[in-house]
């Protein structure tokens, strides 16, 4: 499964790069309104950090505004790829896109029909958001299951990234559903590397290595 990191802060890309487990980048207009910097400034920097996907969102209305707009975020740089939100005017423009094979995240997917005509107008990511759905008292992870059993059914290549991660968990049902990505916030992503038990054997090892006799220098 590919790691997405969620956020457009510069601090957090770069300590979970260095992990090297991130294969991409995924933002959105109120993660970018965070950090307080011009859009493409700061894409330009996200890009230079991570060759892997950097989803950067369109926030045009109707079709052709939205694909002029997709047109110049596409041209900041070869890994940028348009998030577009899934409503119809979105489904039009992706379908223009893609045969322009500028590479669209289909985002806010809520259910797997909507999943289903993104992948008709030929969206190469979809993104179904589990935290929002979780948040009004349905299962997020159901939807992920039965895009990932549509797509299969059909051979569809659309990727899905599984989005609105809120903790580990998700991230652990994600992988079992066989979904592509998941794009998780710096805080959960911190989280899912930790275990106590890890933490104490280390501390263990630690206070044993202390009794190790150490090799006497030579000339002493
Ligand atoms: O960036 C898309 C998605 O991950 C946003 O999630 O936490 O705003 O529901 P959230």
């Amino acid at each position: 499964m590919k790691i997405f990191i969620d956020t457009a802060n510069i601090q957090q890309i770069k300590d979970a790069v260095d992990t090297g487990i991130i294969d991409g980048v995924t933002t959105n207009p109120t993660l970018v309104s965070r950090e307080g910097r011009p859009l493409v400034e700061l894409i330009k920097e996200i890009c230079s950090l991570v060759d892997g996907p950097i989803s950067v969102e369109a926030v045009s209305q109707n079709w052709h505004e939205i694909v002029k707009e997709a047109r110049h975020l596409a041209k900041i740089d070869k890994n940028v790829v348009v998030k577009v939100p899934l409503v119809k005017e979105g489904l039009k423009a992706v379908k223009v896109l893609s045969k322009e094979k500028v590479q669209t995240n289909v985002t806010l997917c809520f259910s797997a029909p909507q999943a289903l005509f993104a992948a008709k107008a030929g969206a190469a990511y979809v993104s179904p958001f589990v935290g929002r759905l979780d948040d009004i008292g349905h299962v997020g992870m159901d939807l992920i299951r039965d895009i990932r059993r549509i797509y299969d059914n059909y051979g569809i290549r659309t990727q899905i990234i599984v989005a609105s991660i809120r903790n580990p968990l998700h991230v652990i049902e994600a992988a079992m559903a066989g979904a592509d990505c998941a794009t998780i916030p710096y805080d959960v992503l911190m989280n899912l590397m930790k275990h106590p038990l890890t933490d104490i054997g280390v501390e263990r090892f630690l206070n044993d290595w202390k009794k190790v006799p150490k090799a006497r220098s030579p000339g002493r």
